[in-house]
């Protein structure tokens, strides 16, 4: 960014260092963040403002706002008068459409910069995201807060399961000592009943086995789910959006192909209701700088699912993740809780973000070893 002196004086560098300083600062922060100068043409953009507006570094700069958000004269005649009056502004809850068409609400502090390089005037464009659209955050706390749950729950299918085992021996026996066929009907129930119950606490108790890391790549493992659900369903358009340079993720392979495919299932079941198209698109890209709980990860695998169902209703999007929460009647509520546990296991986080007719469930894997 032009016009920028070191932060610290005591700590000496030479210009490039502290460009490329000032660059990973800006790059680290959460809020987005764009300088625009005095043709509201982008002259920088940082790697949340990248991400929140679905747009790339060479894409953007040395473009003008107006091209970026076609939709949005509004936005042009807000920043103009800024510019012209030199007067800083914030606009909450102001609705952006993005290229795509989606559209975003933000809280938008909008702050003139003497650019002391050419002495123009410029904007600084902050944006933090205000969607009632809701995330399964990230943060430690909520993280911590659903391994809790999830140990309280196979602590649960652990004290269920092993009084369960001795129940359905004992209607075995019974069922052998019975001398009237017809009583055999009742252990039969018991039995069957017994082994439901326990198909139920064994996917309440989660995978068995160790994790077995290998590398992954994580295209074939989504062709694989592609492949197992055009099976399932050939009415469904399954569309896939690859970035092929992300490179190989260390994971279990089998549980990474159940945690995706626990996913796809739910925007299956989702999109079972639409009156017109069935579509779930599967779109892998590279992250950068992305912090999961405590950790900062310099790269990450990031894989959205997106369906266009009906969403998930706004009093169940915040315990969708929470093991037995379910909004079917036939549902076990046990799917996301065991995908974000798989996830977790692999040091990454799954989000989620819903509206009607757009909902997208995103995996975020850290890649390499390179982690700050
Ligand atoms: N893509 C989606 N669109 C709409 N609602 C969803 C979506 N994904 C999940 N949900 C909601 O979240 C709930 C929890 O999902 P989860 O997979 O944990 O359990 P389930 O699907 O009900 O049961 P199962 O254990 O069989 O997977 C679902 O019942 C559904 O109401
Ligand atoms: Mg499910």
């Amino acid at each position: 960014m032009p016009g920028f002196t070191p932060l610290s004086p005591g700590i000496i560098r030479n210009p490039m260092a502290t460009q490329n300083f000032h660059r990973q600062l800006l790059d680290n922060l959460n809020t987005a963040l764009l300088l625009v100068d005095r043709e509201l043409r982008v002259s920088f953009i940082n790697a949340s403002a990248q991400a929140l507006l679905e747009l790339s570094e060479t894409r953007s700069v040395g473009v003008c706002i107006q091209q970026l958000f076609p939709h949005q004269s509004d936005l042009m005649a807000e920043l103009e008068a800024a510019l012209r009056d030199s007067s800083p502004y914030t606009s909450r809850g102001f609705c952006l459409t993005l290229a795509s068409g989606r559209e975003l609400r933000v809280d938008l502090i909008v702050t003139p910069f003497q650019d002391v390089a050419d002495e123009s005037t410029a904007l600084i464009l902050e944006l933090q995201a205000v969607d009632r659209i809701m995330r399964i955050s990230r943060e430690a706390g909520l993280i911590s807060s659903q391994e809790i749950s999830q140990a309280l729950i196979r602590g649960l299918a652990h004290e269920i399961k092993n009084p369960l085992g001795g129940l359905r021996g004992a209607a075995q026996l019974l069922a052998r000592e019975l001398s009237d066929p017809a009583l055999e009907e009742y252990t039969g129930i018991i039995i069957s009943e017994s082994d439901r119950l326990r198909d139920l606490v064994d996917r309440m108790l989660g995978p068995k086995r160790q994790l077995k890391p290998a590398a992954v790549n994580i295209h074939e493992v989504l062709e694989h789910v592609r492949s197992l659900l055009q099976a399932e369903s050939a009415e469904i358009e399954l569309r896939r959006d690859y970035d092929p340079s992300v490179p190989e993720v260390m994971a279990d392979r089998s549980q990474l192909i159940q945690a995706i495919l626990n996913i796809v299932r739910n925007a299956m079941h989702a999109t079972s209701e639409n009156e017109g198209a069935r579509i779930i698109e599967l779109r892998s890209r590279i992250q950068r700088n992305f912090t999961i709980g405590t950790h900062r990860h310099r790269l990450v695998c990031r894989v959205d699912i997106r369906d266009n169902g009906a969403g998930i209703p706004e009093e169940l999007l915040q315990s969708i993740f929470i093991p037995m929460v379910s909004g079917r009647a036939d549902g076990t509520g046990l799917g996301l809780s065991i995908s974000q546990s798989i996830i977790n296991q692999h040091r990454g986080i799954i989000e989620c973000r819903s509206e009607s007719g757009r909902t997208v469930f995103t995996l975020y894997l850290p890649l390499g070893a390179n982690d700050a």
